[in-house]
Order: C-alpha cells, then sequence, then structure tokens
C-alpha cells in the first residue's frame, strides 16, 4: 500500500486542540504521512496549542490581523490556503469543526476537486444565525466533504437527514475528549504544566469558583454587555470567585474591561494554556460559557456548565444533564448560578460525568478510515 499524504489544515484555538489528536495519530502510522498547514487565523491562543502538542507546522500562513473582519479573513485564508494545497497536492485534505479556515480550507481542496473529510461533522442548531457564522459554515463543509466524522449518532442522523451519502458518514466520537485525557494525562505526570493558577487559587481561597469564557459574535452588540452584567452581579457574592479568561478579540475585551475591571471576586485573566484550562474545569464548581468545546468537555468531568445561549448543535450535554442553555438575560444568567450555588439537589443533578461526546479514541478511528479511504 502506498503512504497516503494527508494535509490537516487548522487556525483557532479549538481547532488545534480537537486535531493535536489527529496529528499525533497521523504522525504514528506508517501508512501516512501528515502535512500540517495552519491558518494562524488566532496567533497567541493557536500558538499556545502547538507548543503543548509539540506540533511544528509545515505551513504558518500567519493570517491573523486585529479585529479581523469574516469577509477579509475568508478571503486570505480562501487564496492561501489554495497555494499550500497546490504544493502539496494531498491525497485528503482534513479540516475540523466550523471556523473560517475549516470552511476556506474545504471549499479550496473543492475546487482542486482533492477529497475533504470533516473532523466534528453534522453540529447542527438549525438557525443560520446562532451560532454566527458557524452554521453556515458547517453547511458548506457537510456539503463538500466526503468522509464525515461524526462525532455522535445525533450529529450522524442530522447528516443523514440532509441527505449526505451514508457511506461516508461515521459516528468516530469527538477528538476533544481524546485531547482532554492526553492533557489530563500530561498534567498528572508534570504538574509543574498547570501550576501557574495557585496564586489565583491562593487568593481566592474558601470560595466558589466560577469560571466563565465568552467570545461568540452573536452576543457582540448588546448580549455580552448582558453577560458582563451578569458576572458583576454573581461576583458580588462574598462567597463567590469568578476567573475569567478573557478572549482576545477587542470586541469582547472592550466590554469586559468596562464592566468588571477591579472587581474584588472577579480575576480576569489572559486566555490560559490547555494545561492550565484543564486546571480551571477541575476547580470550578459550575462553568459558565458560550464557548462550544466547553460544553463538551464539562460533561466529561461532570461539571455543571450554563450555556450563555439561544440554541446548541451540542444538545447531548443538555440530554445528559450537565448542561444547560440559559440565553444572554442578566436576571435569568443570575438566577440560574444562584439556585446551583444554593440548591444541593439541582447541582448534585447536574454534576454527574458523562460521555456524550466519546471514548477518547476518536482520533484512532478518523486516522484508520482516512488511511483506508474511508
Ligand atoms: C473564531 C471562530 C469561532 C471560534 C473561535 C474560538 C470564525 C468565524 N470564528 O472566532 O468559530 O469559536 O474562533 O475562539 O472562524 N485575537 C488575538 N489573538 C488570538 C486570537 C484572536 O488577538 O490568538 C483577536 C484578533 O484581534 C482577531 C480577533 O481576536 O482579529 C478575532 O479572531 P477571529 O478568529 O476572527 O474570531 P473569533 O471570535 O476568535
Ligand atoms: N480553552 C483554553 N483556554 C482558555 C479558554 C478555553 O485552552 O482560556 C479551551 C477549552 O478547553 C476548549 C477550547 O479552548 O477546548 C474552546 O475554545 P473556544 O471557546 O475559544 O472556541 P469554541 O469551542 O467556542 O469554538
Amino acid at each position: 500500500m502506498t503512504e497516503k499524504t494527508i494535509l490537516v489544515v487548522f487556525g483557532t484555538r479549538p481547532e488545534a486542540i480537537k486535531m493535536f489528536p489527529v496529528v499525533h495519530a497521523l504522525q504514528a502510522d506508517p501508512r501516512t504521512r501528515v502535512v500540517t498547514c495552519v491558518s494562524a487565523q488566532h496567533r497567541g491562543m493557536l500558538d499556545q496549542v502547538l507548543e503543548i502538542a509539540g506540533i511544528v507546522p509545515d505551513f504558518d500562513l500567519d493570517l491573523m490581523k486585529p479585529d479581523q473582519t469574516l469577509d477579509g479573513l475568508t478571503a486570505a485564508l480562501l487564496t492561501e490556503l489554495g497555494k499550500v494545497m497546490d504544493q502539496v497536492s494531498p491525497d485528503w485534505v482534513v479540516v475540523q469543526g466550523d471556523t473560517a479556515t475549516a470552511m476556506a480550507g474545504a471549499l479550496a481542496a473543492y475546487y482542486r476537486k482533492l477529497p475533504v473529510a470533516h473532523v466534528e461533522a453534522g453540529l447542527r442548531s438549525h438557525n443560520i444565525y446562532h451560532p454566527w457564522p458557524e452554521e453556515v459554515n458547517r453547511k458548506i463543509i457537510g456539503t463538500i466533504a466526503k468522509l464525515h466524522f461524526a462525532p455522535t449518532d445525533v450529529s450522524a442522523a442530522a447528516l443523514l437527514a440532509e441527505n449526505v451519502d451514508a457511506a461516508g458518514v461515521h459516528v468516530t466520537g469527538n477528538t476533544v475528549i481524546d485531547a482532554l485525557q492526553w492533557v489530563s494525562a500530561k498534567i498528572a505526570a508534570e504538574p509543574v504544566l498547570a501550576e501557574g493558577l495557585a496564586e489565583i487559587e491562593a487568593r481566592f481561597s474558601g470560595k466558589r469558583v466560577i469560571g466563565v469564557t465568552s467570545h461568540r459574535r452573536e452576543n457582540f452588540g448588546g448580549g455580552l454587555e448582558n453577560i458582563a452584567e451578569a458576572v458583576r452581579r454573581i461576583a458580588a457574592r462574598e462567597d463567590v470567585a469568578v476567573v475569567f479568561p478573557v478572549h482576545p478579540n477587542p470586541n469582547v475585551r472592550k466590554v469586559m474591561d468596562a464592566a468588571l475591571n477591579g472587581l474584588s471576586n472577579v480575576a480576569m485573566i489572559e486566555p490560559l494554556d490547555y494545561p492550565h484550562f484543564a486546571r480551571l474545569l477541575s476547580v470550578a464548581e459550575i462553568m459558565l460559557t458560550d464557548s462550544g468545546g466547553v460544553q463538551e468537555e464539562a460533561p466529561a468531568l461532570g461539571k455543571p456548565v450554563l450555556v450563555m445561549r439561544e440554541t446548541t448543535e451540542r444538545p447531548e450535554g443538555v440530554t445528559a444533564g450537565t448542561a444547560k442553555l440559559v440565553g444572554t438575560d442578566v436576571d435569568r444568567i443570575v438566577s440560574e448560578i444562584f439556585t446551583l450555588l444554593d440548591d444541593k439537589a439541582t447541582y448534585s443533578a447536574m454534576a454527574r460525568a458523562h460521555n456524550p461526546f466519546g471514548d477518547g479514541q476518536s482520533a484512532r478511528r478518523i486516522v484508520e478510515l482516512l488511511a483506508n479511504d474511508g
């Protein structure tokens, strides 16, 4: 059997986290030659993951611009990713998730009639403005891809309902569970990797920690202000501490800085690298987030997660009872958090570990399928 060249394309923090287990597995497999191309749609947050995962990209397009627009970013991605594809002539182009990088990577491959494999396929909220623009990005990739690695039966069913060829749809689990298990083992072997939170943990000793993240574009212009106000009211409780690694998007930063700077029970910090975020997930009593990935990680750790969105393309956490959609209404967020803090029965009902998103073997299944052309 001849070695297959697999071009793996990614560019943001969550893609890097969910793709590094696939890259590691491809590197270890003698049937495949992996070529990595990062768009660097994110810079600092991408580099944090590359470093911990030990990945040195073969191509680094370094495309991030401050406060980049969707159209400018997408145009640059399409042009530059296409050039890499022309140079590499891969047997497969692999993209992950729903970002601009993933969508443009799939489209550039399609323009060259290269087969595309999609990691984390079939997630659907059925609302093209929530999440925006990710729902449409996923649908575009779903139309182009030949192999669809669906994390769960729910996501596989969504693809089949869109008449995607069933022969290309495989339930593999989500590689985020592989990544979380990998980083947890790494921290266990080298605890120093996650000791950077010690100062904050000491400062908030005796308090009940709530971990917060927020970055969604559909929440710009109203939603983020509500989230900031909710955090301010939650942190007014003396028994509570909020640890909030703030996304570097300037549209997020300015809102959070204006509302939360200087509050004694809030630590607004730089984005954490993955080992430190895993540590935050383990010390937090509750996660409050609009992130996709955190909705998947929290159930695996049995951490109640309140999701500040109107819809979710990841209903499995809600069905399992560990995640709850709370939207972006200030009173609703505050009262849901207070209920979890004050009502032990409600908390215990949510704080049970489930793994609806996978068993940590997803990358192995994906590589097997790629090596055998599905
Ligand atoms: C992107 C993805 C989103 C994903 C999110 C994960 C798209 C359209 N959006 O959104 O699906 O959920 O990443 O975080 O693909 N910035 C930095 N340093 C970084 C990263 C970002 O300074 O390491 C700042 C830059 O000013 C950049 C801005 O954040 O222009 C926005 O980055 P961008 O990738 O366009 O959008 P996100 O909101 O991060
Ligand atoms: N994450 C991280 N550091 C942080 C915040 C999040 O490593 O400070 C990780 C988190 O564990 C998850 C991923 O980043 O795996 C989620 O990324 P993000 O919320 O930016 O994007 P989304 O998942 O919403 O696309």
